[in-house]
């Protein structure tokens, strides 16, 4: 069997991660989840008082490109790799609703999306990879050889997301869940480079009535006819 490279693309909160990792499991591929980067890289920015509710020093945070590092480490209590920034494991942190909705304002900067675009195409040159997303399927590997492009209604993907964040016991309203989820997606579908789009030849999965089984055997099926 061929291996082969899996984009995952769509709007926040689409479940792209989890269906995801079920096909890295499945397949014994690598899954990178390329929005834990750009949350990486917007946590150092609050960290370092670049971004905050009225302000963004977006030249500052250019000039800090340099001394982010970032990288993936194999948890295998959890089955998944856990983001880390600058060798300090960062997993929890960037899940929170305050890197949530600064995140599209640091992922719309030309600079850092060079840097992150770089280092994911470098992980996925062997193939073998499942990618999730914004651009993966236009940008980071416009020859994946199957890419998915996964949608739900806003309504949806907030309440997935609300329960997610109330399971880890953080206090958050569903109000402020889906305003973040519909704010994310229109800075991300307006950003001047590489703005979230469906590929041409991206098949799309609209997931609003699916579960995750459905959506797993839907999406293996696709797989299979690739491999
Ligand atoms: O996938 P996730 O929701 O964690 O991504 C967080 C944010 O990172 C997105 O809303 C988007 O602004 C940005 N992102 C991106 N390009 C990617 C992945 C994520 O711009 N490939």
């Amino acid at each position: 069997m061929k291996k082969i490279t899996i984009a995952i693309d769509g709007f926040s909160s689409t479940g792209k991660s989890t269906l995801a990792k079920q096909l890295a499991k499945h397949l014994g591929y690598v899954y990178v989840d390329t929005g834990a980067m750009y949350r990486a890289v917007a946590l150092y920015a609050m960290q370092n008082n670049y971004i905050g509710t009225d302000f963004f020093d977006k030249e500052k945070l250019i000039s800090s490109l340099p001394s982010i590092k970032l990288h993936f480490k194999f948890n295998s209590e959890l089955g998944f790799a856990e983001m880390y920034l600058n060798d300090i494991n960062v997993e929890t942190e960037i899940r929170t609703l305050e890197v949530s909705n600064f995140v599209s304002s640091v992922a719309a900067i030309s600079e850092v999306r060079t840097k992150l675009v770089e280092q994911q195409q470098e992980m996925g040159k062997e193939k073998g990879i499942v990618m999730d997303g914004r651009d993966i399927g236009t940008v980071v590997f416009p020859n994946a050889e199957l890419k998915i492009f996964m949608t739900a209604g806003a309504d949806t993907r907030a309440q997935r997301r609300y329960d997610e964040l109330k399971a880890k016991g953080d206090s958050v309203s569903y109000e402020e869940v889906l305003k973040n989820v519909v704010e994310r997606d229109y800075i991300d579908t307006h950003r001047v480079d590489s703005p979230l789009v469906m590929a041409d030849d991206a098949i799309e999965v609209d997931n609003s009535y699916l579960d995750r089984k459905e959506q797993f055997d839907a999406v293996l099926e696709l797989v299979n006819d690739v491999i």
